[in-house]
């Protein structure tokens, strides 16, 4: 198999898989226990909250350990909207976010708050300065995902803040960064963003482990209650394995994100040089600046993605479409429709996401299966 779906999952690093296995043998211990094996796991979870506050330009002190990107959506989203209601029960979040981001302000609105819709450029970006223009005095949040986990797009997360700030410098920036990590360079400070989400399975690390930024001095109210564990904001024994291979992944990625992307940024120019080639009706989505290196996100006429997929995985390619088999009928997927591809069209969308462990091989494979592959695909539609 030639797995081509980084932006699903990445496999686990081995040496984060080691380090992993250490808190899952001899060093079981609980780091709230007061003896040896506690203080051994407590040790073991600060040194991961001073390895990933470093990878991503923060304090250890404000970093809060989820059980994952979307559980850090919600506590920033939720936790800060709730905290802040007296101020303003106004959010804003961009089209195409994550379902992490969408489904907790629909929760919000459902519970009193309004919420605004920030549509998006052709190009996958959100401009700065239409986002500012929906900011107003009771507006509380503002949440922008840092990397479109279709498109690959990237945001200029120091743009959009001080955008958002000029017009209310009270309002609150989140962003989603699960994507970013790893595919570039990352500076929650110089950004001045207040909140921001990531997830360990993305760079190397387990599924299930993520981890919250909360800017020192900014209030969010817990949404999951009990024991009081990570300053009271995210109560639960700690997963130390999880967190232990998140502190190292995070560590690993940001060192080789540099390196990484010379190399899949060339792997990309080939795959995308290819692809015109055997399909020249092909659409790119999103722009190709200010795109991760490993992204490309392509709608092919006549043919449908979940068919792609079958015939891809049959012939030994792992990847992914945008639009999803619900109740039977193809939903298109609403980050295609938020940069506005035609319904018809994002129906037939195919996601390739090249990875840390992506070769030329990978590339010249797929380009050499993929005539037959379009050919039986556009049959079927
Ligand atoms: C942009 C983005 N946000 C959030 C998530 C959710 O992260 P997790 O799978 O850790 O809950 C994902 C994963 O698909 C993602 O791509």
């Amino acid at each position: 198999m030639h797995y081509l779906d980084h932006a699903a999952t990445t496999p686990v690093l081995p040496e984060v898989k080691d380090l992993m296995l250490a808190y899952l043998g001899d060093d079981f211990g609980n780091p709230s226990s007061v003896h040896s094996f506690g203080r051994k796991a407590r040790e073991a979870v600060e040194v991961a909250r001073e390895r990933f506050a470093q990878a991503v330009g923060t304090s250890p002190a404000e970093i809060i350990f989820t059980g994952g990107g979307t559980e850090a959506d919600n506590l920033a989203l939720k936790g800060a909207a709730e905290k802040l209601a007296g101020n303003g029960r106004h959010l804003i979040v961009s089209a195409f976010e994550h379902h992490g981001v969408l489904d907790s302000a629909h929760y919000l609105e459902r519970h009193g708050f309004e919420v605004t819709i920030c549509p998006v450029e052709r190009s996958g970006h959100v401009d700065p300065a239409r986002l500012a223009g929906l900011v107003r005095s009771g507006t509380t949040l503002v949440s922008v995902m840092t990397v479109n986990n279709e498109i690959g797009t990237i945001q200029d997360l120091g743009m959009i803040s001080a955008a958002v700030k000029s017009a209310n410098p009270h309002t609150l920036v989140h962003t989603d960064a699960v994507q970013a990590l790893g595919n570039i360079p990352i500076d929650l400070h110089a950004w001045n963003v207040d909140l921001a989400a990531f997830s360990g399975h993305k760079i190397g690390g387990p599924k299930g482990v993520g981890a919250c930024f909360i800017r020192a001095g900014v209030p969010v109210e817990a949404v999951i209650h009990g024991g009081g564990h990570e300053k009271g904001l995210r109560s639960g024994t700690l997963n130390v394995p999880g967190i232990a291979a998140l502190g190292l992944a995070a560590e690993v990625a940001a060192k080789e994100v540099y390196e990484k992307n010379e190399r899949l940024g060339a792997m990309k120019a080939r795959l995308l040089d290819g692809v015109t080639r055997i399909v020249p009706d092909v659409v790119i989505n999103g722009s190709l600046e200010d795109r991760v290196a490993g992204n490309l996100n392509i709608c092919i006429p006549g043919t449908e993605g979940e068919t792609l997929l079958l015939l891809l995985d049959q012939a030994g390619f792992a990847c992914s479409s945008g639009s999803a088999c619900q109740s039977g009928a193809l939903d298109p997927s609403h980050v295609l429709l938020a940069i506005g591809t035609p319904r018809e069209l994002a129906q037939g969308s195919l996601r390739f996401s090249l990875g840390r462990a992506s070769t030329d091989e990978d590339v010249d494979a797929l380009l050499a299966s993929l005539p037959e592959i379009v050919r039986r695909a556009r049959k079927v539609a």
